[in-house]
């Protein structure tokens, strides 16, 4: 491999890197979207429409959905994908400050740094956006319990390298998934749609950027760094997973929230759809040496595998 250049400054960094980078630049010019003009933000909600795909609701396929009124099933898909979007602005949040650090006096005149801050220009614009979606939809915000908040805040304060791009790539993966059904659902508002398609297109690159990243921080690790990276990836995936529909969303909607989060806790079409939306992601860590004991364990656990 060559380091020339630019890349040669950087250990590990090489110009096959920086190329990546620089297509995904490339990229970025000829299609990237402004949610502030992008979206109606004006129209009106129709009343009979889901907030996110029937299927993609927490308690689809359970009895307790079987005795839900249309306008609770509408409801409660409201506050789910709401409940999604904040915590999608929690860890764009995250995010953000440390790709920042991560970035911190390296050369900006490497297509690296630059990806970087157009990545974090990026994330800027998807959590106002979905920060208005949640305001249309009337829906207020559901946060972390403090525990987790926490764990956040630690996280994203000394998080480095291939663990920081490890729990970023998985936020973006898992979203990805559910959010090319939203885009696709006809009985979806358009606010969701319209906000899932500008996030899917935007974030192919984010998702391009952070494997390579991890390739990259990864390639002259020893057996013990990756085992360590394995299981605090597979960690940041367990409160990411698990705190990505907050229970209050059943109150919402008029249920008890004992009961909603047993029966959800039950659901086999909750797993499978877990499984589905982990694959690809699943599929990348594996062949990045990722999946070793430990953390298949708790993938399991969470039924990402
Ligand atoms: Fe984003
Ligand atoms: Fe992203």
């Amino acid at each position: 491999m060559t380091r020339t250049g630019t890349a040669a400054r950087f250990p590990g960094h090489t110009a096959a890197d920086d190329d990546v980078s620089k297509r995904l630049l490339d990229s970025a010019a000829t299609l990237s979207y402004d949610p502030a003009t992008e979206i109606d933000w004006e129209a009106p909600l129709p009343d009979g429409h889901y907030g996110l795909n029937p299927e993609w609701s927490t308690l689809y396929g359970t009895r307790l959905w079987g005795e839900m009124s249309e306008e609770q099933r509408v409801t409660l898909t409201r506050h789910e994908v709401c409940s999604i979007m904040t915590t999608g602005i929690w860890f764009e949040m995250i995010l953000q400050q440390m790709v920042l650090r991560d970035q911190y006096l390296k050369d900006p005149g490497s297509a690296e740094f630059r990806f970087a801050l157009t990545e974090i220009a990026d994330e800027c614009r998807h959590s106002i956006m979905f920060a208005r979606a949640c305001e249309k939809m009337g829906v207020p915000q559901y946060k972390p319990n403090r525990l987790i908040a926490q764990a956040g805040r630690l996280y994203k304060a000394t998080a480095r390298g291939e663990l920081a791009y490890g729990g970023i790539l998985v936020a973006e993966e898992v979203l990805d998934v559910m959010q090319r059904d939203w885009m696709r659902g006809e009985n979806v508002l358009e606010i969701v749609r319209g906000t899932s398609r500008i996030h899917v297109v935007e974030e192919s690159r984010h998702m391009k950027f952070a494997r390579q990243e991890i390739r990259e921080r990864l390639r002259d690790a020893g057996p013990a760094r990756r085992r360590a990276a394995a299981t605090g990836i597979a960690a940041g995936a367990f409160v990411i997973v698990s705190s990505m529909v907050h229970p209050g969303v059943y109150r919402a909607a008029g249920l008890d929230i004992e009961r909603a989060v047993a029966e959800v806790r039950g659901s086999e079409h909750r797993r499978a759809m877990m499984r589905t939306s982990s694959r690809h992601l699943m599929a990348f860590l594996a062949e990045a040496g990722l999946l070793t004991r430990a953390s298949t364990a708790i993938y399991r656990r969470i039924h990402m595998l």
